[in-house]
């Protein structure tokens, strides 16, 4: 069943990575995943900014070194050329490259998976979107956390009215175990340093992820934030702490903490929904445990691996029976297994044939990016509220 369409196509989708080289924190999380489900063959790549590196890095990979790039234009050229050039590409540079590499490849036909946040501008995510609906590629974010499986189960569960109407919406993303001292100013990865994603990055970093989770579990955006940003760590440029107050349309209000500097914690993402009858409770450190509470009842431990105790959409996010932990990759690799579906469909004409594929598209990439921009323009007001 989970292969139908794999076999259908009779092949692997021919794939090319932009980033993502032995040199970076992201990149070998992206090829495990992909090679999980058998989908993909990586064929062609520029992975590093340093040629050397992007060589290696193909090296490891088995990837033609015909087929290793210095530079991604030359890649965008080289592989739209070739009747056998890459057909979807992933992106896995620093944000402030997402939105132009992005353009570069869809503008040639071919199919993007980029990293978050989606651009370094709202701006650039609205010509992004345009870009996206102009060329009819397929695009996904990889807020890989919405792969989980508890986590899709939460969004059903919400979406059968299992908490009653939504009211209060929690997501926060404290982490902080190596990020308590900052080091000289050329030492500091780009996330630290202003030039490039701006003194907000926090919200770009681990913000957007909070957002879309938010929004993705409880189906609701807000309509106002109210934001107030700290510097914690002495000689650091760029903000590493913030509160936001999200508001709702019925004047239900949200919540969110952001943090590189939670001493102690390790990851940090986790959400509680309320809603009028009851919540659910979710933590990215125990990922297979969706806590459901009602007010008249025992807290009821949901957990994953057997259809008859899950919803549909969450159970297709399963790999492994119950009691028997998935993880992390196996969450990034939802998102790699059900895009990949949602190409075969369409080249195979099948659409339905994938009911519950699900990946963040363009359009989160837009609402992450307008949040961004609102927050940090809250923050710069002294906290005003800004309309999203
Ligand atoms: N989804 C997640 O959970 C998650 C986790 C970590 C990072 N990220 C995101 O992934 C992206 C990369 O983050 P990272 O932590 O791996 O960064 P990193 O600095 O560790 O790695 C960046 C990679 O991009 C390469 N690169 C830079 N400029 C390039 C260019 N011009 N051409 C080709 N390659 C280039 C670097 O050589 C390196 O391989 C960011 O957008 C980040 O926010 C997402």
């Amino acid at each position: 069943m989970a292969y139908d369409l794999l076999r259908a196509f009779g092949r692997r989708i021919r794939w090319g990575m932009v980033g993502g080289g032995i040199d970076s924190l992201i990149g070998e999380i992206h090829r495990m995943s992909a090679r999980l489900d058998n989908r993909y063959e990586l064929v062609a790549g520029a992975m590093s900014v340093d040629p050397a590196v992007a060589r290696e890095t193909a090296e490891l990979c088995l990837v033609d070194p015909e087929r290793s790039y210095e530079d991604y234009r030359d890649m965008a050229e080289a592989e739209a050329a070739r009747e056998d050039g890459v057909e979807v590409v992933t992106i896995a540079t620093p944000p402030h490259l997402h939105a132009e590499i992005a353009t570069l490849f869809m503008e040639r036909g071919i199919d993007v998976i980029c990293e978050k946040p989606m651009t370094r501008t709202l701006e650039e995510a609205v010509d992004l979107k345009q870009s996206v609906t102009r060329s009819g590629r397929i695009f996904a974010l990889t807020h890989c956390y919405t792969g989980y499986p508890m986590v899709r189960e939460a969004r059903a569960l919400v979406k059968k009215g299992a908490i009653g109407a939504v009211r209060q919406v929690e997501c926060d993303f404290p982490s902080g175990p190596f990020l308590v001292e900052e080091p000289q100013r050329d030492k500091r990865h780009w996330r630290f340093r202003p030039e490039f994603m701006g003194v907000d990055a926090i919200l770009g970093e681990i913000g957007t992820h909070a957002y879309q989770m938010a929004h993705f579990v409880s189906g609701r955006l807000p309509v106002a934030l109210s934001a107030h940003m700290s510097v914690l760590t002495p000689g650091r440029e760029t903000f590493d702490d913030a509160h936001i107050v999200l508001k709702y349309e019925d004047g239900a209000l949200g919540r969110m903490w952001l943090s590189f500097v939670a001493a102690g914690n390790e990851h940090g993402l986790a959400f509680h929904i309320y809603g009028t009858e009851g919540s659910l409770k979710w933590h990215q450190e125990r990922p297979d445990q969706l806590w459901l509470q009602h007010a008249a009842e025992p807290a009821r431990r949901l957990t994953p691996g057997h259809p008859d105790r899950m919803t549909p959409e969450g159970f297709h996010a399963c790999r492994l029976r119950e009691g028997h932990p998935d993880g992390y990759v196996l969450a990034f690799a939802n998102l790699y297994r059900d895009f990949a579906d949602i190409f075969f469909a369409r080249a195979l004409g099948r659409s339905g044939a994938t009911p519950y594929a699900h990946f963040p598209t363009v359009e989160d990439g837009v609402d992450t990016m307008r949040f961004y921009a609102a927050a940090a323009k809250s923050n710069a007001q002294a906290g005003a509220w800004i309309e999203l």
